[in-house]
Order: C-alpha cells, then structure tokens, then sequence
C-alpha cells in the first residue's frame, strides 16, 4: 500500500476549545478546533471562521459555499491514498450525487489503522455483553487484528471487491470486525437485524446477491438464547447465489454444519493479522441496508465510501460533544443505521472508544442501562424513546441508585420522543445538568441532519425537539400545493433542498425507484417523508411520518409489508395496515381485514395470519389489532383511503376531512361500528 498521510487524522487537531469565543458570543465547541484544522495553512478559511466560529456563521457557510465548507473537513479529518479533484457534484434534480470526486481512501484504514499507528492499547470497543458485569474491552491493535484475520478470511472465501456479505449477528466485536473486514478488501456489507424471520433475511440475501453469511451459532439477548444459524440455514436454502456461510461462535453449543458451512474463528485462526487495504473510489459502495419504505419490498439503500465516512464523523463529534478519551455509549442494533453511524463508523473514525451494547434495557432489571453507565463511566448515552418510555414506568429509583455523574450527553433517535419521556430523561437520568439532544435523520440521510447542537455553547434546548439543522443541511416545507412555506408557525412536508455528504447515492439496483420515493413529489428536493414544524425562532419538530410507514419502537415498517403478508393467506382477498398509537412502543400495527365469505373460524384465520406475519417479516410487526370487515373504505378508483381508517381508530370520526371521493359513504357507519364492538371487548384481535 502506498503510504498514507496519517498526519492528517484528527490528531493534528489541537483541543477542544472552550471559553468565549469573541464578540459574537460562544464559541462552538469543538467547531473551531475542527475548522481551524480544515482550513489550516492550505485551506481558505471563510473571514473569521476558525476565531469566532458562530452556530448562525457556519451553518450560512455550508449551505452556500458547501464545497468550501466539506472540501477542507475531508480533506483533514480522513486518510486519503489519492486526495479528491472534485468536492461534489450533485443535482437534486436528476439524482446525481457525488462527493470527493478522484479520492481514494480505506473505511478500514480511517477507522482502525490511523488510530493504531498513534495508539494501538487504547480500546475501541467495550462489549458490554448480554450477561451483566461480563464486559470485554478490545483495544485498537485487537481490532485491527481480528478485521484483517477476517478479512484474509474472506478472500480464502473467494470474497472479492464489490462481492456483497450478509452479517446476521448479534452486536459484538466480531460483527464490527466482519464491517469493517468488508470495508479493508472492498466487499460490501449489508448487515440484517438479527430480529427478521428467515424469509426476510432471504429476501435481503437475494436481492443483494451475496456470496457470503456471516453469523452466530446462537445468540443471547435479555438471557433467552435465540437459535441464529437454524434462521439461516432455513433462508439460505432460498438463497442460490450464496457460497458460503461462516459461523462464529457466541456459546459454547454445537450446532450442526452443513456443506456450506465452515468455523468462523479455526479458518481465522489460521489467517494472518494482516491484510493490506484495497484502495477505494470516494463513490465505491461501502454498504447496504435495507430499510422500510410505503410501497414495496425494503429497499437496499447504498451508502458509499468517504461521504459517508466524514458526515458520520463529524456529527458523532459535534452533535455529541464528543472529546478524546470519552467512552461514547450508543445501544442501538448495528443491524439499524444507527449502529453503523454511531457504534461503528463515526465512533472509530473520531478514535472513539465505542460502547457495543448487546442486551436489552430490562434484563436483567430496570437498571441495567445505568449500571452499564456507572461501571463502563460512559459519557454520552444515545437511545431510544420507545426504551426510556418503558423505564420510567419503572419508577426512579432503578436510575438513582446508580452513578451517572460521567454521563455529559444524552441523546434520543429513531421516533418522536413524547415530553414526558424528555422531561424523564433530562431531569432524573441526566440530573439537569446533561446535555439533551433529540437528533432527527433516516437511513437514507446516512447521519444526523437536525439536532440542538451543534450550536453556540449554552444556547437554549427546548424539549422533545430536534431544533436545528446540521451544518449543510439546507430545510424547506412544503405546503399541500408542493410550494416552500415561509415564515415560522407553520407545518409541512420536510425536505431538504441540498445534497450532503452522508445522503444515500441510490437503491440497490433500482436507481428509478430511489428517484420515485425521494425526488418526485418535490423536484429539485429530497423528500424525507416526515412532517415538520417550524416555530417562530425558526426551531423544527418533527411531526412524524406523512407516508405509509410506521414506526414501532423505533423499528421502521412498510404497512404494505405487513398487508402482503397477510394478504398471502387463502382466506384473505383485502386488507388495510395503519398504524395504532402505543404508550410505549409508540406505534403498532392495526390490521383491518376482509375474509372470504365461505372462511370458517375466523379466530382460526386471525391466529394464522400474526403467525405469517411473524414468519414472513419478524415477530415485531405483527399487528396488536386485527379487526374483521366486511370490506375497507375506497375511493370510487378503488383506492383504499387509510387516512379514514387512521381517523377511526384514533377517535377523530367526527373530523373526517374530504370524503367526496369515497365510493360508498355508508361503509364509514359500518367500520365505526366494527370498531367500537372491537374496543368495547378489550380485544387485541384475538
Ligand atoms: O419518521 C422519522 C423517524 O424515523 C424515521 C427514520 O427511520 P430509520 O431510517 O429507521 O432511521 C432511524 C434512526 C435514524 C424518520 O423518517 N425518526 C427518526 N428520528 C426521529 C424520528 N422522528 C422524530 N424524531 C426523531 N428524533
């Protein structure tokens, strides 16, 4: 490999500044220091950007002069084996997006290697295991080691750049390792969420067409073992185009090796620690995932190398208040983005010492997320509403009994966080003194686009509102006629009307789909399919999703999915997904079904159809609710109008809106009736 230029790594930055900034107030914390080190003696700082760094300054600086402003960053905060001709190129409106045009760099390289070359015993991961006050700590040197083993292993594999891998793991050090080996040799990755049934992993599997499995004997989550390589021999049986399937050891169980089976960590053991980097292009692919949209089959959404790369960097640094030497606490999945951006990707660019988080928020009490936070000294917690929604049920003691005095952040992602829970987490977990940031982004959008902070130090958060946008996100909403609303008070479609290093570049195979969902409705604009508001001071909130997707727990879900699934059973010719407001998981799905008339025991059918849906999709979409009718209401072009059937459940029959188009009015009495019948017996469908 060429020698890399190492000494343009984050360590070269000076510290983080603190303290007043000048006559325009706070000076940004670590903004500055980032900035300074982006334009230093090459770059061209903007007038008095690197002394007096202000929130409003930047912001204005990289929605105008965006090359200016992410040309500089990329070129100091990566390692690059060819530096990039071109910032970007990109139109909204034809779907180009490209970044760092004729760079070239290693993911692998920027995450572990630069770190290690300046500190190899400083930990990378603390896998804080599924049995408490088990944690393991890997350091930076470990890490790199293991990647490359696996990485040689891989291309003993027949593994080549470009091939895909699916990993269906749990989150551990040896999932990092299997992202990151894919990332040194080129491969790209799509890791599956280790929640989805086989048949989702095998769709995924299919339409990524990988050569290779990466996964467990078994897996432990909240003390259960969940039997990982039987749902993946079931789905590999489907699976034509794989080769291989290696499999790692999680317990101590046996359990049985087929033909394309081979042990992950004998074939590793046999490898060496080191493996040289491909070098790859800016726009090489990095990894897939699929995710959830409100048609259709999850979408494989492709995120490429140094884009990617740099914006989850940055805004693990900035949002976060992330500072050399913080042990960086997120609990997401690594099957979701958020594990990718903020577990793996932005945490060990930043030489972050990352937090693997492999149990649940319950197991085994209440208190295991502030126990993990005391023992492990985390200083920025990010999860989820739908978990600190469940724990304050519990009750306070389950956080007062621990220390939480390192924690300086905290962060909530995923789902709209309700007041209470905000108002919980600010004033008992955080004790009042902590940060709270409710960061709003998407799988699509690669990292955060809308946060409290970065902002001028000590400037006001107001609760249960993701507030402002990061630096190069450029926001619009848009009114019902598809025009930009002006002005504060106001809600409407949220866009963005910028391209942005960490935006997705297309859908696996399918670039016409990916300009359908996100560049149609609004030309010239990327559509996020969520509602916004906007307040006077110009603050945002989001108001949740506009389309048909709901979101369970903070777990991303097409009703369409859950309508095919079930549409699959012979008894069933219709049906109608909406989502159900949920104390704690936010949204659930409520299923109105439609029976053939010969169909017998329509309890039969039901218990029939949430198994489907658990075989099908996983065991987390399937409905709470499924109420039998005699048929859905449709517009007179046969359209099934959801907009009513959401209005009936949520108690707003009164407020109907426009229902001209209904093909037959009558059929809202007859929903409403079958609904309340379905209310008044408690029932959860059964
Ligand atoms: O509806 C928004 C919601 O989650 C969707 C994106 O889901 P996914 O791609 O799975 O990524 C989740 C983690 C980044 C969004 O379209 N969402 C995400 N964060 C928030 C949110 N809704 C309200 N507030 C948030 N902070």
């Amino acid at each position: 490999m060429a020698a890399r230029s190492l000494a343009c790594g984050f360590g070269r930055i000076p510290g983080i500044l603190q303290g007043r900034g000048g006559p325009r107030g706070w000076r940004l914390r670590g903004v500055s220091a980032l900035l300074r080190a982006a334009h230093g003696p090459r770059g061209s700082a903007p007038a008095g950007a690197a002394q007096y760094a202000s929130y409003p300054t930047l912001s204005e600086q990289a929605a105008r002069q965006p090359a200016a402003f992410w040309g500089p960053l990329a070129r100091d905060t990566l390692v690059w084996d060819t530096p990039y001709h071109t910032v970007l190129d990109c139109d909204l409106n034809s779907g180009k997006l490209g970044w760092f045009l004729g760079g070239q760099l290693n993911v692998s390289v920027n995450c572990l290697d630069q770190h290690v070359q300046k500190s190899p015993e400083s930990i990378a991961l603390i896998w804080e295991r599924d049995e408490p006050g088990t944690e393991v700590r890997i350091t930076y040197r470990e890490l790199l080691e293991t990647t490359c083993r696996l990485a040689n292993t891989l291309k003993r594999h027949g593994v080549h750049r470009g091939d895909r891998v699916a990993i269906y793991m749990s989150v551990s050090p040896l999932a990092v390792a299997a992202m990151l080996a894919c990332a040194r040799i080129g491969a790209v990755h799509t890791v599956i969420f280790a929640g989805f049934s086989a048949q989702s992993l095998a769709g995924r599997i299919n339409d990524a067409k990988c050569k290779v499995v990466i996964t467990f004997n078994q897996v432990l989550r909240g003390g259960r073992v969940v039997e990982l390589k039987k749902i993946v021999d079931e789905a590999v049986k489907l699976c034509p185009t794989v080769q291989h399937v290696l499999v790692a050891h999680r317990t101590d169980n046996k359990v049985h090796m087929g033909h394309l089976d081979i042990p992950l960590e004998q074939e590793m053991a046999k490898e060496d620690p080191v493996c040289a980097p491909e070098s790859m292009g800016s726009e090489d692919m990095l990894f897939l995932l699929y995710t959830s949209g409100s048609t259709g089959m999850p979408k494989g959404l492709v995120h490429t190398q140094a884009g990617y790369l740099l914006y989850s960097a940055v805004t693990h640094r900035l949002v976060f208040d992330y500072r050399p030497g913080d042990v960086f606490g997120c609990v997401a999945d690594i099957g979701w983005i958020t594990g990718h951006s903020y577990v793996v990707y932005g945490p060990l660019c930043n030489g972050a010492t990352s937090v693997l988080f492999e149990s649940t928020p319950v197991y085994p009490d209440a208190g295991r997320y502030w126990e993990t936070v005391q023992r492990l000294k985390i200083n920025q917690f990010y999860g989820a509403p739908t978990a600190f929604r469940l724990l304050l049920k519990y009750g306070d003691s389950w956080v007062r009994k621990y220390d939480r005095s390192s924690l300086r952040t905290l962060g909530s992602v995923g789902e709209p966080i309700n007041r209470e829970a905000w108002e919980w987490l600010h004033n008992v977990v955080g004790d009042r003194r902590c940060t709270l940031v409710d960061t709003w982004w998407q799988t699509e959008t690669g990292g955060i686009c809308i946060a409290p902070r970065p902002s001028e130090e000590g400037a006001e958060i107001l609760p249960a509102m993701a507030m402002r946008p990061f630096f190069g996100i450029v926001l619009a909403l848009m009114d019902e006629k598809g025009k930009v609303m002006e002005g504060g008070n106001v809600s409407g479609a949220l866009c963005i009307s910028q391209a942005w290093p960490g935006i997705a570049r297309t859908i696996y195979g399918d670039h016409q789909r990916f300009m359908e969902a996100y560049f149609k409705a609004y030309p010239g604009y990327y559509f996020t399919g969520d509602g916004a508001y906007r307040t006077e001071e110009g603050y945002y909130q989001i108001t949740g999703r506009m389309d048909d997707v709901i979101n369970i727990s903070g777990h991303r879900l097409g009703t369409a999915e859950v309508e095919d699934a079930m549409a699959s059973h012979p008894a069933v010719p219709e049906t109608a997904v909406i989502g159900y407001p949920h104390s704690i998981k936010g949204e659930v799905p409520f299923a109105f079904v439609v029976l053939k008339d010969d169909t017998g025991d329509s309890d039969v059918v039901i218990r029939e159809l949430r198994s489907n849906v658990a075989t099908k999709i996983a065991k987390y979409a399937v409905p709470d609710h499924i109420l039998v009718v005699k048929r859905l209401p449709k517009t007179r072009s046969g359209k099934v109008m959801r907009r009513l059937l959401r209005k009936i459940v949520t108690g707003k029959a009164e407020d109907l809106g426009d229902t001209t188009t209904l093909e037959d009015p009558s059929i809202i009495m007859e929903i409403l009736s079958a609904y309340q019948k379905h209310r008044d017996k408690g029932a959860s469908g059964q």
